[in-house]
This record gives C-alpha cells, structure tokens and sequence, in this order.
C-alpha cells in the first residue's frame, strides 16, 4: 500500500530526478491511486518544492506538464492508498515542515500519531492536513535543528512511533541526499553509477538497473550519489545483503497490450515454465531455493498450514489437493489475517507455508511472525525478490512469474500453484511417499501445461464474445468441485475485483443445501467440470449439480476438458480446456475465467489494471 521512490543524481541539468521519480511512481501505482505526489531539491540549496495531486498520477503528470518544477538532484514520490484523510490534494505526500525545509512521504500507519499531533499542538505547531503522516515532517524538523544530521534525526524520530511505516525526507539543505527508514513496510536500494535509488520495491527502479541492497526491519539508509549508508534503529552501522533483480525490465512494460491485466494473462505460459525452470539437481531431486531448515525437520513435519490472502490463498487451496494427495501430510489453508488471531494449534513439527506475490501483505507477514514465535517452520513461496516475507521465512520458493503490475493478481496465482506443486513433491521426494520416477513424471506433466495455457488463450475469442455480451449482467455464480471449487472462487473474485459484479464461487456438492436458492429464470452460473477421467464419478455428480440449475432456469456456462461432450446437452455455452491430469487441472480451467473477468470489465468501460478501492500489496493490517 502506498508506493515509494527516492533519487539522488550528481547532474540536476537533465531532469532525471523528476523523470525516476514519475517512472517509478507509474510502476508502483498499483500499490495506491487515491493522490500521488513528488517533491525535488534544487542543487543550489535554495529550493525544495513539491506538487500533489488527488486521483491518478495521470493527474500529476498534466499538473507538471502545466506548471514545470525546477531542475534538482533528488526527488522523492509517492503514491497514496488513503487511511488517515480523505484523498484529496491537502493530504496528498509529500508533506512539509513548518518551514517548508524537509518533505516527508510515508507508506504505512502511524498509530500514535494523535498523541504526537497533541504534543506538537501543546508547542504551536500548526497541521495542515489531517494525516498520520504530517506530525513526522514536524518531528523531523524539531530534532533536525538539535542534530543536524538528516539520517540521525529521522533515526531519533523513527523511535518515537509507533505502528508501521516506511519513511523517506529530503531535506534543503541537502541537495544530494535522501533518507529513509522502515519498520513493518517495505523498502529496497536500488544501486546505481553515480546515482541511487529507493523504491518500495524493485519495480521502482528496474528501468535503471538491477543492483539492489536488501534492508532489514528498523533500519535507517542514506542515499548520496556515490554511497549508501545503513543503520539500525539503534544507531550502528549494517552491513546490507545486496542482490541482483532477475526482473527484465521489459516485463513491466504493457508490451503492445491494451492493459497489464491482458498482458499478464498472456505472460502465465512463461510464468509457469520459468517457475519449474531449474527445480532439479544433476541426480534429478528436486531441490528449493534458498532452504535455511534441516531437511531432517522437514522429514518430522505432521502438519502444513498454508497462510495467504485474496488470490494466493486460493492458490493455496488449491495446493491442499496435490500436496495431501502426493505427501499424505494434512494440509490447513488459513487465511492469514484469520489464523493469527484464532490460537491456531502450532508447534515445531509443523510447516507454515506463505504464500505471497508482493512478499509484503501486512497480514500474511504477521502470520509468519507468529507461526515462527510459537516454533513453527515457515516457508516462503513469493514472487518479489528483496521483499520482508522471504527475509523472515525459514526457507524459501521463488515463482518467477516477473513483475505483476495489474492490482488483481493473474500469473502469480498460476504460478504460485506450480510452486507448491513443487513443494508438494519435493516433500513426498523428501519423505518417500514418492518414488523419483513418480516425481519426474508428475514433473513432465507439469511441463507440458504451459502449452496447454497457450491453447487456452489462442482459442479465448468465443469467451471474450461471451463475456462482452454479458456486459450489463449484474449477478454471476461460479461452481466447482475438488480442485474445481477453489478455481470457482477464484473466477468469483475476479469478477467482482475488475468488473464489480456481485459474483460468488460455491462448492457444486454445497448447492443443494442453500446457494440453490439462488437460482432464478436466466442466472448466470460458470460451472467448472472435472474430469471425466478423474476418480469417484465426481464428474457425473458434477454434471447432475448442471442438471438442477438448468432445470431451475439457470444459464450455464460450462468449463470442460477437450472431448467431455457428456457436458453438451446441459450447457448453454461451453468452452472447452485441454486435457490436464486432475491435480494440475486448475492451471488450465481458471485461465477462461480471468480472461471472462477481464474482458467483461473493459466492455463495461472499466480500469482493468486498477480496479477502484483496491491495492495491490496490502501493508496494513
Ligand atoms: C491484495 C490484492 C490481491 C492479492 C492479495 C494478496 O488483496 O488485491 O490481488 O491476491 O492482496 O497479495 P499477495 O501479494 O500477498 O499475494
């Protein structure tokens, strides 16, 4: 929530201050569009200005285009997802001191902020907007005149607050350098040639290169042109972890598509191909990123929980089918926010599985905090590199799906499935509930998938006529069963996120016992089928659940595998997904459903890339 970048440069002749900080604005506005803002330091110390903006960057960008800022040196962004103060251009960031002379933005909460506001009010000083974030760039300003060191004084300030926050200032005086600190929200240095940058996370500055620094909970960076320096809260110098970003950065880039949303359907192909990509050793085992847990412990384990939020924690439902199945281990999926707060039965022979794209959600973070606390092991499945999650894991599975932009989540679902598929097997490898030749050739079939994805999307033009004609619908059922039931909520939540249609997902076996009484003459209900080739004659129960809504005057709209035509008397409309093995069918059947989201919502005139009230790394509880 929020986005965050921070640029020092030697040359403030050719605008690049402005030019990185509104380019990494635009990558990371999908963590918040209700304002967004930047403020510069000329290099002559005589100026810091800021403009803001309520609404999209958009917004910002005709601002300046209008009402050019001077040349500068640094220049800190911000892009705003409300909590404290309607969104409006007064609480748009940057905020300023009194004196105009330090510029503040902040991603995150400042819970004691009212205690602060009332102190600064008990001394005279006046506040202007009505955020958390404000009381800082006073605080700041206060200390800064006892120590006039920049990093210091937001050092003694950063431990005066309480809650979560990442925080950047620049100062007048101090045309060549940035500081931040973080605590609870996320913050990554980008290293460059004679230049440096900070972002919220990678995304921010990939465009201009992939040497990034990792920086640990309560931290303080400085950024000049030439150097970075880090602290602890406590005041002592840290050596930081410095990585490289395998992001390309023309994976960020919309790439001749109509929306990111669009684009990174078409990118779940080579999601899933480049997650299985190097999985094995020369001796053919399966092997994890970057596991700091015993393999011994791992052997012990008697129970997985998997913690997530929103799509990752469908992902993760649909991981409980293949990993009970492939390890016989029980498998718990928890939604994160839940699971912290409900005593959940938790000790050292359980692994605690993460499931994140940002590797930032506040909530699935404190899952992991507590799962750790109470002597679980935790294991991180994300998809951004340097993020807080993987840091504070156990051990961690990396899906390279590349950047997601678009706020709801596509190809990381898919690939978050594939790497717990991958996990499911290394465990049953590891455990000997698989033998090595069954693991190569779930593997193999795991493979084979992302051409079948392909098919799905070449062949998506009968949807997408489906989809535009159902434009005005208002009401959407989706039903599943076994690993058909969590791609039918996940269809759900797409609908509602881009198109904003009261939709809902429903286990096909739960119908009978009240969602039945949903249906009405003319109600649209997506049905996800199984297989026909899949155990226990699920796919005739399936195919009776069809049966009694159509009876009802339901209009169905069928997912089936290529050949299922026992489907064709029942169906209204039915698209038919290539053959899968059942486990790693979801792969396939959910990708029709993102594509029906999508392409309903842009009928309807709608921001697919960013659906309204939404953000896509959520970093507040
Ligand atoms: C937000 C996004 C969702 C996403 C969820 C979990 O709600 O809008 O698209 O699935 O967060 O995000 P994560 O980064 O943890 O996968």
């Amino acid at each position: 929530m929020c986005g965050i970048v921070g640029y020092v440069g030697a040359q403030e002749a050719n605008g690049r201050p402005l030019e990185v900080a509104m380019g990494g604005l635009a990558r990371l506005e999908y963590r918040g569009y209700d304002s967004a803002g930047v403020a510069l330091v000329t290099a002559d110390r005589s100026r810091l200005v800021t403009a803001k903006k309520a609404g999209k960057l958009v917004n910002l960008s005709e601002a300046l285009a209008a009402q050019p800022l001077p040349l500068a040196t640094a220049s800190i962004g911000h892009t705003r997802w409300a909590t404290h103060g309607a969104p409006n251009d007064l609480n748009a960031h940057p905020h300023l001191s009194a004196d105009g002379s330090i510029a503040v933005i902040h991603n995150g909460i400042v819970e004691n902020f009212a205690v602060l506001r009332a102190e600064l009010a008990s001394r005279g000083v006046t506040l202007v907007s009505e955020t958390d974030t404000e009381v800082v760039a006073h605080l700041l300003a206060e200390t800064y005149a006892q120590t006039p060191d920049l990093a210091e004084a937001l050092r003694l300030v950063a431990r005066r607050l309480h809650g979560t926050f990442t925080l950047l200032a620049v100062h007048v005086d101090s045309p060549s350098l940035v500081v931040g600190a973080r605590h609870d929200s996320p913050l990554v240095v980008g290293l460059g040639e004679g230049e440096n940058f900070l972002g919220s996370d990678v995304a921010a500055f990939i465009a201009h290169t992939r040497e990034a620094m990792e920086l640990g909970q309560d931290q303080v960076v400085s950024i000049t042109p030439d150097e970075v320096r880090v602290m602890d809260f406590d005041g002592n110098q840290v050596e930081p972890r410095r990585f490289t970003v395998d992001w390309d950065a023309a994976a960020a880039e919309k790439g001749g598509f109509a929306s990111f949303m669009d684009k990174e359907i078409h990118d779940q192909p080579q999601a899933v191909a480049d997650t299985l990509l190097g999985r094995t050793d020369a001796a053919g085992h399966l092997v994890l990123d970057d596991l700091r847990v015993d393999e011994a412990v791992l052997r012990q384990v008697d129970k997985i929980i998997v913690v997530a939020c929103g799509t990752a924690a469908y992902a993760g439902q649909v991981a409980k089918y293949a990993i009970e199945h492939w390890c016989r281990i029980p498998v718990e999926v928890e939604l994160a926010h839940e699971f912290r707060y409900r005593d959940p039965v938790v000790d050292s022979r359980t692994l605690v599985v993460a499931v994140s794209q940002s590797g930032e959600t506040m909530d699935t973070l404190m899952a992991v905090r507590h799962a750790r606390e109470q002597g679980a092991k935790v294991l991180a499945i994300v998809n951004t590199h340097g993020s807080t999650i993987p840091r504070e894991s156990d051990a961690v599975l990396y899906t390279h799906a590349g950047p997601e932009v678009a706020v709801a989540s596509t190809k990381a679902f898919l690939a978050q499935i594939t790497a717990a598929y991958l996990l499911g097997l290394y465990l049953a490898q590891l455990r000997g509930t698989k033998f090595t030749d069954e693991v190569t050739t779930i593997l193999d079939e795991l493979r084979a998938v992302p051409e079948k994805i392909q098919k799905v999307l070449d062949g998506a033009e009968t949807i997408r006529e489906t989809a535009r004609a159902m434009a005005s619908t208002t009401s959407v059922l989706f039903l599943g069963r076994h690993v058909g039931y969590p791609v039918a909520m996940e269809g759900a939540l797409k609908l509602k996120e881009l198109a904003y249609i009261h939709a809902e997902g429903f286990a096909a076996g739960e119908l009978k016992h009240g969602p039945i009484a949903l249906i009405e003459e003319g109600q649209p209900v997506f049905v996800v089928v199984p297989s026909p080739r899949g155990r226990d004659s699920l796919h005739s129960k399936v195919i009776s659940s069809i049966q009694e809504i159509r009876a009802r005057g339901a209009h169905t709209l069928v997912i089936a595998e290529e050949g299922d035509d026992a489907v064709l008397p029942f169906a209204d409309e039915v698209f038919f997904v290539p053959q899968t093995p059942v486990l790693l069918a979801p792969l396939v059947s959910v990708v029709p459903l993102q594509i029906f989201a999508c392409e309903l919502a842009t009928a309807k005139g709608l921001d697919v890339d960013q659906p309204r009230n939404l953000a896509k790394s959520v970093t507040v509880e």
